[in-house]
C-alpha cells in the first residue's frame, strides 16, 4: 500500500486516512490505495470494521480536477465507492473537514456519517461544468429527501454540519477530539448488528413525479440560463427515480462523461484554476508579511463606506475619516446599514455585529486619526489635486511601513505616489462598486511599489475575501481599460443602425449579467459623461466620437437614479423598458451624421463586442498591465459580470479561435481602421500557431 492513505488498527476497528496534501483529492494515487486499504480491512481478521477519514484540514476536497480531461486513469472512483459500499464490514465515514464532489461521494458510499461541527458537505460538481459522477445523483435521493438532494446537486451548496445533521445526510456530530472514538463506536454498533447496515445505492429507488423534474428544470433555467449542465443534473437525479440501480449508475456515468467534454466545462475549470494562479505572483512570493490590525480609509462616500463594511467584516479595525462630522456621520450610517443587512443573511455573527459597532468601528474627522493604521486607503474624489493633497497629508501622519492605497479607478498611481517621500509604499486597491459585496480587487502596482507592499495587498484581499489581480499602471488598469475599449463597440454598433436594446438583449443571451447600456444606466449617465470629458484632451484623432448619451446628460436623463435613461424606470417597469423618444433620438442623431442604418444580428453584436474586448486584452498583455491571460478572465468574471461558464474574454478566445477572432478585427477594420487595428500579441500568436492558454501555462 502507498502511503496516500494510511491502515492503522486502533481496537479492533482500522482508521483508514486519506493523506494527500493539499486538498486530499482523489487522484489515481489515492484510489489505488483505497481499493488497497478496503481490500486489507476485509481480509484482516483482526477488523470488526473501518472508519475513513482524511487527514489534515479537510477531509476529501473531491476529484483530481487536473486528472480532468485527461486519458481516464483505473481504478475509476465509482468502482472504489461501490467497493466500499460492499464491504461486508462496515466502514463509518468521519468527516473532519470539507467533503466535497467526490468526497461527498465517498461519504455517500460509506454506511454511516460523522462530522465535526466545522465540517461542510456539498457536491459542487455543477460549478465545474459537470454533475456528481461516482454515484452521487443515486445515493442522495435515496438517503434525504428528494427535493434537497436536487437543490443540493443543481446549485453545488455546501451544507454546514448543523444543516447535514438536520437533512438526515449526516448520522451525528462530534467534536474534533472525539470524532474517532464516536465513529469507531458506531463502526462497532454495526459490526454488531450487520443487518442495520445501510447500502444507499440498493435502497429502493426514491419515488418523485415527472411534475417535480419539470418544476427543478424550469427554475435551472432561469437561475442558469446558457447552462448546460444542471438540467444534466435533473435528468441524473430523475433517472434514480425511474431506473433501477445499474441503469441509474450508468445513466449518471453517461451524463458524467458527456459534459467532460464540452467547452463549458473546460471554461468553468478555467475559471476554477485561474482565480487561485492569479493569487501566484513571481516577485512576492517570499516575502513574509507582518500582521495588519487596523485599516484606515479616506473619505466614506460610496466607495469608502462599502470598503469600511468589508474591512469591519474581515475582522479589522477600521478607521474612517471624512471632510466634516456631517459626512462622517453619513458615513457610519451607511455602514451600520450594510452590517444590518450582512446580519439578517447571516453573513455576520451577532457577537462581531455588536464589536464593530462597539469598538472595532470609528468614524471621524482629521486624518491624525490614521498615525496607527497599518492600512491606509484613500477614497476620495477622482481627482488628481483632492488626492494629491491627501498623500501629502498622509506621508506626515501614516506611520512607518504603512500601506498607503488609493482606490482611483483610472488616475496614475505614480503621479500620486510622487508627491510622497515613500513612493514604496505607495500602491492602488482599485474595489468595485459595491465593496462590500463585489469579490473583485485589482492591485495596482507603481512603479516604486515594494513587494513587501504587494504581497501585504495580497493578505489582506485574501482576509477580505476577495479575488486580488495584480495590475499595472494604465488609465483604466486591467478591467476599466478594457472596458472603456470595447464599451465604444457598443456605441459604435449603436449609431450604425443597432438600438440600445437590441445591443443589451444580444449580450444577456451571451450571458453577460446586465448590458453596457443597462450598465449606464445603472452606473450614472453622468458618470460615462465625465469619464469622456476627462479623456477628450487625449482622444487620438482618429478616434470616432460618440457624443449620443451626452444628449441624456443635457436633458437631465441620468439613468436608474433620474428614472430616465437609455430606459424608462417606472411603476410599470422598474428595471427599465425602452424609450421611444431615445429611439427617435437616436434616429435623428444618424441622419445628422449621415449614417445610413443598418441591421445587426444578435451574433454579429456578440462577435464585434467580444473580438473588441479580445483585442484590448491582448494589448494590455503586450504592455504588461496583466500577469497572464488568466488574470484578465478573473477580473471579468469577479467585476465585470461576463459568464463564468464562458471562462473570461481570453479563454472564450482560445475557445472560438485566435485566428477566427483576427479575422473579424480585419474584416471590420476596413470600416475603422483605427478602432480596429489587431493587437500585435493576436497575430503573433496566431502566426506562430499558439493560444492565450499557452501563455498561461507558461506563466510561473
Ligand atoms: N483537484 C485538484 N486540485 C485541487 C482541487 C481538486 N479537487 N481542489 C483544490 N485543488 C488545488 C488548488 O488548485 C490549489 O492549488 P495551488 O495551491 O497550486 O493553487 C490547492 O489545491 C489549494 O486549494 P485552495 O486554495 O482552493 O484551498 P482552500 O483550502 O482555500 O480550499 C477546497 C479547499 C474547499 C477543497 C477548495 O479547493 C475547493 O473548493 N476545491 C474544489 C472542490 C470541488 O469542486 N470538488 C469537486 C471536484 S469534481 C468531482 O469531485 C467529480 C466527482 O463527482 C467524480
Ligand atoms: P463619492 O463621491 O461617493 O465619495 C467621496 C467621498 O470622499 C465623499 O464622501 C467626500 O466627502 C469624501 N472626501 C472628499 N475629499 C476628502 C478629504 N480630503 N478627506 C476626507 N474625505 C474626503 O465617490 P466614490 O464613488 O466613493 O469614489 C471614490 C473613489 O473611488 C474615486 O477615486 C473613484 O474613482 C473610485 N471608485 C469608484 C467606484 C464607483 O463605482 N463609485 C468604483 C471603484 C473606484
Amino acid at each position: 500500500m502507498t502511503e496516500t492513505v494510511t491502515y492503522e488498527l486502533i481496537d479492533g476497528i482500522a482508521v483508514l486516512t486519506i493523506a494527500h496534501p493539499p486538498v486530499n483529492a482523489t487522484s489515481q494515487k489515492v484510489r489505488e490505495a483505497l481499493k488497497d486499504a478496503v481490500l486489507r480491512l476485509n481480509d484482516d481478521a483482526d477488523a470488526l470494521g473501518g472508519i475513513l477519514t482524511g487527514d489534515g484540514s479537510i477531509f476529501v476536497g473531491g476529484a483530481d480536477i487536473r486528472e480532468f480531461g485527461k486519458t481516464p486513469m483505473p481504478p475509476a472512483l465509482p468502482e472504489i465507492i461501490n467497493l466500499i459500499e460492499d464491504s461486508a464490514k462496515p466502514i463509518v465515514a468521519a468527516i473532519n473537514g470539507v467533503a466535497l464532489g467526490g468526497g461527498c461521494e465517498l461519504t455517500l458510499g460509506a454506511h454511516a456519517r460523522i462530522g465535526t461541527p466545522g465540517a461542510r458537505i456539498g457536491l459542487p460538481e455543477v460549478t465545474l461544468g459537470l454533475i456528481p459522477g461516482a454515484g452521487g445523483t443515486q445515493r442522495l435521493p435515496r438517503l434525504i429527501e428528494i427535493g434537497t438532494a436536487l437543490d443540493l446537486i443543481t446549485s453545488g451548496r455546501q451544507l454546514t454540519a448543523a444543516e447535514a445533521l438536520d437533512c438526515g445526510l449526516f448520522d451525528q456530530i462530534a467534536e474534533p477530539a472525539d470524532l474517532l472514538a464516536s465513529a469507531s463506536a458506531l463502526a462497532r454498533e454495526l459490526a454488531a448488528a450487520p443487518q442495520t447496515i445501510r447500502r444507499l445505492s440498493y435502497l429502493p429507488a426514491p419515488q418523485a413525479d415527472a411534475s417535480v423534474f419539470e418544476k427543478a428544470r424550469a427554475a435551472c433555467r432561469a437561475r442558469y440560463k446558457g447552462q448546460i449542465n444542471q438540467l444534466a443534473a435533473v435528468d441524473a437525479v430523475e433517472a434514480a427515480t425511474r431506473l433501477d440501480r445499474e441503469a441509474g449508475m450508468a445513466e449518471e456515468r453517461r451524463l458524467f462523461l458527456s459534459l467532460m467534454s464540452t467547452p463549458q466545462r473546460a471554461a468553468l475549470i478555467h475559471a476554477f484554476f485561474a482565480e487561485r494562479k492569479a493569487a501566484h505572483v513571481p516577485d512576492i512570493k517570499d516575502i513574509a508579511v507582518e500582521p495588519i490590525e487596523e485599516v484606515g480609509i479616506i473619505g466614506g462616500g460610496t466607495m469608502g463606506a462599502g470598503i469600511a463594511t468589508a474591512a469591519a467584516m474581515a475582522g479589522y479595525r477600521v478607521t474612517l475619516v471624512e471632510r466634516e462630522e456631517e459626512f462622517a456621520a453619513r458615513a457610519r450610517a451607511t455602514i451600520e446599514k450594510n452590517l444590518a443587512r450582512a446580519l439578517e443573511r447571516k453573513t455576520l455573527k451577532p457577537a462581531d455585529h455588536a464589536a464593530i459597532l462597539g469598538e472595532r468601528l470609528k468614524t471621524c474627522v482629521g486624518y491624525e486619526n490614521l498615525s496607527t493604521a497599518d492600512v491606509i486607503i484613500e477614497a476620495v474624489f477622482e481627482n488628481m489635486d483632492v488626492k494629491q493633497e491627501v498623500f501629502r497629508a498622509l506621508d506626515g501622519i501614516a506611520k512607518k511601513g504603512a500601506t498607503l492605497a488609493t482606490n482611483t479607478s483610472y488616475l496614475d498611481v505614480n503621479a500620486i505616489a510622487a508627491v510622497t517621500s515613500r513612493p514604496e509604499d505607495v500602491i492602488g486597491l482599485h474595489f468595485f462598486s459595491p465593496a462590500h459585496v463585489m469579490r473583485l480587487l485589482e492591485v495596482v502596482v507603481a512603479d516604486k511599489t515594494s513587494g513587501t507592499q504587494v504581497a501585504r495587498a495580497f493578505a489582506l484581499a485574501r482576509r477580505m475575501k476577495k479575488t486580488a489581480v495584480r495590475a499595472g499602471v494604465c488609465d483604466g488598469f486591467i478591467g476599466n481599460r478594457i472596458l472603456a475599449h470595447y464599451r465604444l463597440a457598443a456605441d459604435y454598433m449603436m449609431m450604425d443602425g443597432a438600438s440600445p436594446y437590441d445591443i443589451d438583449a444580444a449580450l444577456t443571451d451571451f450571458g453577460f449579467a446586465m448590458g453596457p447600456f443597462q450598465v449606464a444606466d445603472l452606473a450614472g449617465i453622468d458618470i460615462g459623461y465625465a469619464t469622456r470629458q476627462r479623456r477628450a484632451p487625449a482622444r487620438h484623432p482618429d478616434e470616432r466620437y460618440v457624443g449620443f448619451a451626452d444628449a441624456l446628460y443635457h436633458k437631465g436623463w441620468l439613468g436608474q437614479k433620474t428614472g430616465r435613461g437609455f430606459y424608462i424606470y417606472d411603476a410599470e417597469a422598474p428595471k427599465g423598458r425602452p424609450d421611444p423618444e431615445v429611439s427617435a433620438m437616436l434616429d435623428g442623431a444618424r441622419k445628422a451624421e449621415g449614417i445610413a442604418p443598418r441591421t445587426f444580428t444578435a451574433e454579429e453584436i456578440q462577435d464585434r463586442y467580444m473580438a473588441a474586448m479580445i483585442n484590448e486584452g491582448a494589448r494590455v498583455l503586450e504592455d504588461g498591465i496583466a500577469q497572464r491571460p488568466s488574470d484578465i478572465d478573473v477580473v471579468f468574471l469577479a467585476g465585470y459580470g461576463f459568464p463564468r461558464w464562458r471562462g473570461g474574454p481570453m479563454q472564450y478566445a482560445d475557445e472560438i479561435g485566435l485566428d477566427t477572432v483576427l479575422n473579424r478585427i480585419r474584416t471590420y477594420a476596413a470600416e475603422d481602421a483605427h478602432y480596429w487595428s489587431p493587437a500585435r500579441l493576436l497575430e503573433k500568436l496566431v502566426a506562430e500557431g499558439k493560444t492565450f492558454k499557452d501563455l498561461n501555462e507558461a506563466s510561473a
